[in-house]
């Protein structure tokens, strides 16, 4: 039997004040005292009032919602008013309310502000955590000069379900990852003290396993073991409670059977007991009050009396915390202790911001800036996976003749920017279509949209399709979804290209010319059928404000393509959900399994797990991308056979250029534990790194692991090392790479 070494939970002082940088110890101090005499000034209404949180905030400020201001009725408002009338809000809420106590304003700041980046799945698909801080801390600086001092994001659900529109904002299937990016854009936001007026507090969401909704459909239940949980849902979520998030956001889903909203295994148990959280915790839109809905709660004064108790500071838009708190309390039902607690909550986060401090900033407006666009084109460049490139056609030569753009998102701006955006102009955006021809010349660009949409089924474009295509020497396709087709509330059934796209592109392949295809898309699809047709295949997501300049700069060789997939591309919706790190079950197929042989249905290789009608394998594997240029892997060494539970292995792999381009491959560590007392998955992802290689040029990447490294949660949720044989690999993608082995004693 194995020995089992428990690693001692709750170490971390996860998200508390303490946990920020030095500099925010110090400029942080004396806050509780000042929360503490606050909240010993305030009425039951006035508490109240800071725990709810609204949407109506007319443009201009009615009379009524001054006066509920000056009451202290509301403590936060969100996705709501100019500019102007946050400046004249807060205005009335510092001067004319009794106490004083400033507003705090939300934001659905996803991927950028009024600069648009990359959608997060795109975004992590870059790896590179440092880039997409960045783009954080210049989508604070835009928001937080319009009055916006709280975003709601980063969104760390684990996605493994492309039906999910809301993959789209998520860093895709895998914890680890999620975890980096988690890390990245939580500090990206709040810099170095969120009392730099350019910062802003972030909010990890959505609490918890709302990626895991059954069927891939929006707002639907999770049914996740603990274990699972833990071991995949919430491993992000504690990387942004470690780094300093200001704040959590609960999920709209059921966990279990308990809404999220009520989950107090989830707020109580884990957020607040075991990761010591000392930040703020909002519900989702409406969620409390949908805990009716879900049949959790009796009514609203239930939902309220649950959530409260659960541990939820702030009620998003319903107002059952306003209708019912005071009676709650009067007759008993509700805990005034908790009011206060979240009360406290709230007013520290509104303290650490500097709000009640900083004089209010006159009404200013944000724009693009050279800057930022040039690192929205970076990382949409860095962004974009290269998933086929028959015969090298990719890149094109500048000396090219002409080039046929088509497609449905060869030109629309709105579509190229991806779901959640509130703030980006379509002003502000530069197209392929745009980019291709201020690159090329007006006169060697032949463009026809072919469709109207992404959805649209008819073939009335074609002909003109056909025409621009006939001129070209080469077709460049820019296929995927609009941006409506993804996102909150857009579950899809089927993963393939809408509309007549696969025909528009059958077609004009009937020409014979070389073709790519660009495809943006708020998820993995599927496009066997194009692909097919196709020399080259770019998936560059929805890339934001500067995707058209970023893809043309990677279809002329300006760039090379270095993206690597964060969520497994299925071959057919049927597959789903399908991820990278799954168990081996008892009857792995082997590789190259695919149906029953015609005429053997009894032949015993048959009965393993895949599927007769289908590969089981993936279209595409996590962690796949090309380049321009090819990489080997080889001289896997490992520094011991041997690991000790206090010791290190580190383990190292020769990376080379073989390619006459320079590229940058993100180089990806995976292990697998062989034998555990809860069965582990076939890899799990433990580091990654971007390696730029010029050609010809060889560079030995090394990893060090270390026990904790090794850890996972066993049957009675503890966190664990068990001593056993691990396998190793360095790797380009989940599926490929050198492997080792070493062993934990
Ligand atoms: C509902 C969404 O689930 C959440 O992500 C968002 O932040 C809020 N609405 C506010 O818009």
């Amino acid at each position: 039997m194995k020995l089992t070494h428990c690693i001692v939970a709750g170490l971390v002082c996860a998200g508390s004040a303490e946990c920020q940088s030095p500099s925010g110890i110090h400029a942080e101090a004396g806050i509780e005292q000042r929360v503490e005499a606050l909240v010993g000034r305030m009425t039951l209404d006035e508490k109240i009032g800071q725990m709810s949180q609204s949407t109506s905030m007319s443009t201009p400020l009615s009379g009524a919602i001054r006066e509920e201001i000056r009451r202290g009725r509301w403590g936060s408002f969100l996705n709501a008013g100019s500019p102007a009338d946050r400046a004249e809000a807060q205005r009335i809420a510092r001067h004319e309310s009794r106490l004083g106590i400033p507003l705090l304003f939300g934001r659905d700041v996803i991927h950028g502000y009024r600069t648009i980046f990359p959608i997060p799945l795109g975004q992590a698909a870059s790896w590179d955590p440092e880039l997409i801080g960045q783009a954080a801390r210049i989508a604070a600086s835009e928001a937080a000069r319009e009055g916006i001092r709280w975003a709601f994001a980063p969104m760390l659900d684990v996605a493994r379900d492309p039906r999910w529109g809301r993959i789209a904002e998520s860093p895709g299937e895998d914890p680890y990852l999620g975890a980096a990016m988690a890390t990245a854009i939580v500090r990206g936001f709040q810099g170095e003290s969120l009392a730099d007026p350019s910062s802003i507090a972030a909010c990890a969401k959505h609490f918890a396993a709302y990626g895991a909704v059954e069927a891939g459909r929006d707002y639907n239940s999770a049914w996740v073991p603990e274990v699972l949980l833990r071991e995949v849902y919430l491993r992000a979520f504690h990387a942004a409670a470690d780094a300093g998030a200001a704040s959590f956001m609960t999920s709209f889903n059921a966990l279990n059977g308990v809404p999220a909203s009520g989950n107090a295994l989830l707020l109580a148990t884990i957020l607040r007991g075991e990761w010591k959280y000392r930040g703020m915790v909002v519900s989702d839109y409406n969620a409390i009050e949908e805990m009716i809905a879900h049949g959790y709660a009796a009514d609203g004064a239930d939902a309220a009396r649950k959530a409260l108790t659960a541990g939820v500071d702030m009620e998003m838009v319903s107002t059952d915390y306003f209708d019912h708190l005071k009676s709650l309390v009067g007759r008993g039902l509700a805990d005034s202790k908790h009011i206060d607690d979240a009360v406290h909550n709230i007013l520290r986060l509104k303290f650490r911001l500097g709000l009640f401090d900083e004089s209010i900033p006159a009404p200013a407006e944000s724009g693009v800036t050279p800057e930022s666009l040039a690192l929205a084109r970076r990382l949409a460049a860095e962004s974009a996976v290269l998933l086929q490139n028959k015969g090298g056609l990719l890149p094109l030569s500048e000396s090219l003749g002409s080039l046929a753009a088509i497609g449905p998102l060869a030109d629309s701006p709105i579509d190229q920017m991806g779901t959640w955006v509130m703030d980006g102009r379509p002003k502000d955006v530069e197209t392929p279509l745009a980019a291709l021809r201020s690159q090329l010349g007006e006169g060697r660009v032949f463009y026809a949209p072919g469709l109207r949409n992404s959805r649209d089924a008819s073939r009335a474009g074609f002909a003109a399709a056909l025409d621009a295509a006939r001129r070209a020497d080469v077709v460049v396709f820019f296929l995927g979804e609009e941006q409506i087709l993804s996102g909150e509330a857009r579950s899809r059934a089927f993963l393939n290209l809408p509309g007549a796209q696969d025909d528009l592109v059958a077609a004009i392949a009937a020409l014979g010319k070389p073709m790519a295809a660009v495809i943006m898309a708020g998820r993995p699809l599927t496009f066997q059928e194009t692909a097919a047709r196709v020399n080259a295949v770019l998936y560059a997501f929805h890339p934001g404000s500067m995707g058209g300049p970023a893809l043309a700069d990677l279809l002329f060789g300006r760039g090379t393509p270095s993206g690597k997939l964060t969520a497994t591309f299925p071959r057919t919706v049927g597959q789903v959900p399908i991820y990278y790190a799954h168990l081996n079950t008892g009857r792995p197929a082997p590789q190259d399994a695919s149906g029953i042989p015609v005429g053997n249905p009894a032949q015993p290789e048959g009965y393993t797990s895949k599927y007769i009608d289908a590969d089981f394998t993936p279209e595409y594997p996590f962690g796949y991308g090309l380049s321009y240029t090819r990489f080997d892997y080889s001289n896997l060494k490992l520094s011991s056979a041997f690991m000790t539970r206090t010791g290190t292995v580190t383990v190292s792999a020769d990376i080379a250029n073989t390619g006459n381009r320079e590229g940058t491959e993100i180089v990806q560590l995976y292990i697998r534990d062989l034998v555990a007392s809860v069965a582990q998955p076939v890899r799990a992802l433990k580091g990654f790194r971007r390696v730029p290689l010029g050609p010809g040029e060889k560079s030995t990447v090394s990893f060090t692991l270390d026990a904790a490294a090794l850890a996972f949660y066993n049957q009675h949720n503890q966190l664990v090392t068990e001593p056993g044989r691990f396998q190793v690999w360095i790797a380009p993608d989940s599926a490929h790479g050198v492997e080792g082995e070493f062993t934990l004693r």
